[in-house]
């Protein structure tokens, strides 16, 4: 795959990357990624992962979505995760990210997210409680109020899970199933728990893109250049706090 139009990319350009976007150690993140899109990365997604984690240092999280859910998912097709062995569907990056010994994941069944550092229980714990994916007391919203980011590494706002925290939290009309699914989860023990919960609603299509130029504009993200990836950090509770005061003006905002 190394041809003269693929960068070469190695640890130290995704660790001056994303030192260059401001981030630094102590830092809490949840990384949204497309590996392919920064070139040849010289060791491949551990490398990414490896950057990530030296950036933060030991003081710092990283957390990375590791979502299994699907538009098959509702009262009458319960999920059944299993936190050991259920496969994300979020790419390379988080799939090898799972495989790390320090990585532990939340017990939500769709809408799952794996973190290594010291923040991760904090952040993690009780996921699977939270009557929706993301909610006010979910990974994606604690880490706003820790003050933490969102990264996109080479993909765009449709990859941005957050702003389903926005939607939950002004109540827009379409992002939840009516009725609530009584989902199985299976622990990092091996037992099996049921939870009643409201899954999230993909019958609306949505565009997300359009909140990239705001965001930029309002001084709310950041960008560099990875190889060929534009990287964007976003600080997650300004994110929050613009969008949720838009869509309670507009709910069909992110609507197409
Ligand atoms: C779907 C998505 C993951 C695809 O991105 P991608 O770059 O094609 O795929 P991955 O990140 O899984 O990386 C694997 C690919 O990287 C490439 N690759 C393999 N080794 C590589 C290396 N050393 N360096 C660079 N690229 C490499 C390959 O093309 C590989 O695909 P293959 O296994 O099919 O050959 C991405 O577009 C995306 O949407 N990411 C965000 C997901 C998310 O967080 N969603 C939340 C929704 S609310």
């Amino acid at each position: 795959m190394r041809t003269s139009q693929i960068p070469s990319v190695a640890k130290t350009d995704i660790a001056l990357g994303l030192r260059q976007l401001g981030l630094n150690e102590g830092d809490g993140l949840l990384v949204h990624s497309s590996l392919s899109s920064l070139g040849y990365v010289h060791g491949g997604a551990d490398t990414v992962i490896d950057a990530l984690l030296e950036v933060v240092g030991k003081t710092g999280t990283v957390l990375v979505p590791t979502l299994t859910g699907t538009e098959h998912d509702g009262p009458e097709q319960p999920p059944i995760f299993d936190v050991r062995h259920s496969p994300c569907w979020t790419g390379r990056i988080p799939s090898t990210f799972l495989q790390r010994q320090e990585a532990r994941r939340s017990l939500h069944p769709t809408h799952s997210i794996a973190g290594i550092g010291p923040m991760t229980a904090a952040l993690t714990e009780g996921h699977e409680d939270c009557i929706t994916p993301c909610g006010p007391d979910s990974p994606y919203y604690r880490l706003a109020e820790l003050g933490g980011y969102v990264l996109l590494i080479g993909i765009g706002q449709d990859s941005n899970t957050t702003v389903h925290t926005c939607e939950e939290l002004a109540e827009v009309p379409y992002h939840l199933q009516s009725q609530p699914t009584d989902a199985v989860i299976i622990d990092y023990e091996g037992r099996r728990h049921i939870r009643r919960l409201t899954l999230h609603d993909w019958g609306t299509p949505r565009q997300f893109v359009r909140i990239d130029d705001e965001l930029l504009r309002r001084g709310l993200m950041r960008v560099a250049r990875v190889g060929n990836a534009n990287l964007r950090l976003i600080r997650s509770m300004a994110m929050i706090e613009w969008l949720v005061g838009v869509l309670r003006e507009e709910p069909r905002y992110l609507c197409k």
